[in-house]
């Protein structure tokens, strides 16, 4: 941060000019005026970018608050008491100023500039009604506004993500609207997904294994089982292959799962998040993803990669694991995890292939259901002004929501026969185009694995079902599909 300090030290040399010192009373108000009116000129020189001269200002509009309480106060006291204190006061200042007016104009500039730029350089999110935009042109506006820089796209995911930032302490780029933050991120998860890429009959095994490790004796949670079998596929699959797969503690693995979940939920709430279970989650990560130099906060690794898998592969188990055919497509995958095959639709064309299935799951029950954006709006006001002046005026932030969930389920989807409300994979065998999905967000931000995700998903839908196949263990149903939570009464169990 720009500090006034090392930019206007003048007060010194003036007062020195003056032949005397300032007289103490009077100190205060001439240090901050003279320190505000030398930042004001350095700023104006060296045209910095706003944000600085903003954080900059804070600074120095304090100094010039301090200046005016002094001044204020001199004249209660001079009111009061008619004390010749307050008199040095002002007219020390007066001194310094070839004539009142210009006196009077400083003053009154620094006025409004400490209200106007007091305002904290980390604006607060607006408290106004959220705008929600849930039909799919309006979420792609939304995603993907035109002409809009990269660093201002950034900026607006970056922003309504503090909560994120704030429980898991998460320095990627869905929080940090640094351009090399996000750069680096990507690079190292298209990395990371070009490794699984190649050979997924590696991954498909990765994920029979996680499964055979996560299957219950005699019974277990449903939705403990999908997270205890998505991350250990994530972890050894995708993150770290060195990793001996049955090396992971399945209690690590629950706590970890355990902990990200309500930790989320209670990202939600304002209120203090006890700091000994952010300590706990990271501690019992670090024991399954060891490698702190790769890593150094895994969280925002696993975080995206983990956290919204787990749930599409629980609520397409949840809707597919009743239905002979689509367990018969998943099977097959899980035999031949080829790209063909998961394109496959069976029976002459006329049930679903693996794809439609989880498509289905994302359209209809998307794991990112809203995704949130800030953006600065110009008042009447600033947008008639000239740049170096709109500048200087807090711009009016309004919060985006780009409602994916309903988007997905307007008319655009009822061209079909049957309703968007109901789970109908086979929709996208009669609709073809509706396969412009927008859980993967759209535009310059969208998911990096937009096209690895369903695919893995799939994979380890299919080895569940695999094991969890009625004869040796079977699920359980509970009486609502869940997402995060509400998986209640639902269980993977072994047959006796
Ligand atoms: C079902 C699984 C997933 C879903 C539904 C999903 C969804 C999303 C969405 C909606 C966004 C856009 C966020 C925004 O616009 O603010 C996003 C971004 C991203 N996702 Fe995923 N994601 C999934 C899995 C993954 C996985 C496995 C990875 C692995 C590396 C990943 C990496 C990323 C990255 C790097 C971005 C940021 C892209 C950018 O900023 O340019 N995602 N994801």
């Amino acid at each position: 941060m720009l500090d006034c300090c090392s930019i206007a030290p003048r007060w010194m040399s003036l007062a020195s000019r003056s032949g005397s010192p300032p007289a103490p009373n009077s100190l205060g108000a001439y240090w901050g005026m003279e320190r505000c009116i030398c930042w004001r000129s350095f700023a104006m020189r060296t045209a910095l970018p706003s944000h600085r001269i903003l954080s900059a200002h804070v600074d120095c509009a304090s100094h010039s608050v301090f200046t005016l309480g002094i001044l204020f106060i001199g004249r209660i006291y001079r009111h009061r008491y008619k004390r010749y204190t307050c008199k040095l006061l002002v007219t020390t200042c007066q001194r310094k100023m070839t004539n009142a007016f210009e006196f009077y104009g400083i003053c009154f500039s620094m006025i409004i500039f400490s209200i106007i730029l007091l305002s904290p350089p980390h604006r607060e999110p607006p408290s106004r009604p959220p705008i929600i935009h849930n039909t799919p042109a309006a979420v792609r506006t939304v995603l993907d506004p035109p002409t809009t820089s990269m660093n201002t796209l950034l900026r607006s995911r970056a922003s309504p993500n503090t909560r994120l930032h704030r429980t898991f302490h998460l320095s990627n780029t869905f929080v940090n609207p640094d351009p090399a933050v996000h750069a680096a991120f990507l690079r190292q998860s298209r990395a990371l997904l070009q490794t699984a890429k190649r050979d997924w009959n590696r991954f498909n095994n990765v994920a029979l294994q996680a499964v055979e490790l996560s299957l219950p004796n005699p019974v277990i949670p449903f939705h403990v089982f999908v997270r205890a079998a998505t991350l250990r596929t994530v972890i050894v699959g995708l993150l770290d292959p060195r990793i001996d797969i049955t090396s992971l503690a399945s209690s690590d693995l629950d706590v970890v799962g355990q902990l990200i979940t309500d930790l989320w939920l209670l990202s939600k709430n304002p209120e203090h998040i006890p700091e000994h279970l952010l300590e706990m989650l990271n501690h019992r990560l670090r024991r399954l993803v060891p490698d702190d130099e790769k890593y150094p906060n895994p969280l925002d690794f696993v975080i995206p990669t983990f956290e919204t898998l787990w749930r599409l592969v629980a609520v397409t188990l949840a809707h597919v694991h009743r239905d002979a055919a689509a367990c018969g497509a998943f099977r097959d995958f899980n035999e031949n995890p080829s790209c063909e095959q998961f394109q496959a639709s069976r029976l002459g064309g006329t049930s679903p292939s693996v794809e439609n299935y989880i498509s289905e799951t994302l359209r209809f029950d998307p794991p990112v259901r809203h995704i949130t954006r800030h953006v600065d709006k110009q008042s009447l006001l600033t947008a008639n002004l000239p740049r170096f002046l709109a500048a200087w005026f807090p711009p009016r932030t309004e919060l985006l929501v780009a409602d994916i969930e309903t988007a997905q389920r307007t008319p655009f989807w009822e061209s079909d026969k049957s309703s968007a409300d109901v789970y109908d994979a086979a929709r996208f065998l009669r609709e073809p185009t509706a396969s412009h999905l927008l859980a993967f967000g759209c535009g310059p931000l969208k998911c990096a694995a937009i096209n690895w995700a369903p695919r893995a998903a799939a994979v380890i839908v299919g080895a569940t079902l695999n094991r969890v196949d009625g004869v040796g263990h079977y699920i359980v149903r509970g009486p609502r599909i869940g997402g995060r939570e509400g998986w209640d009464r639902w269980e993977v169990r072994t047959v006796s």
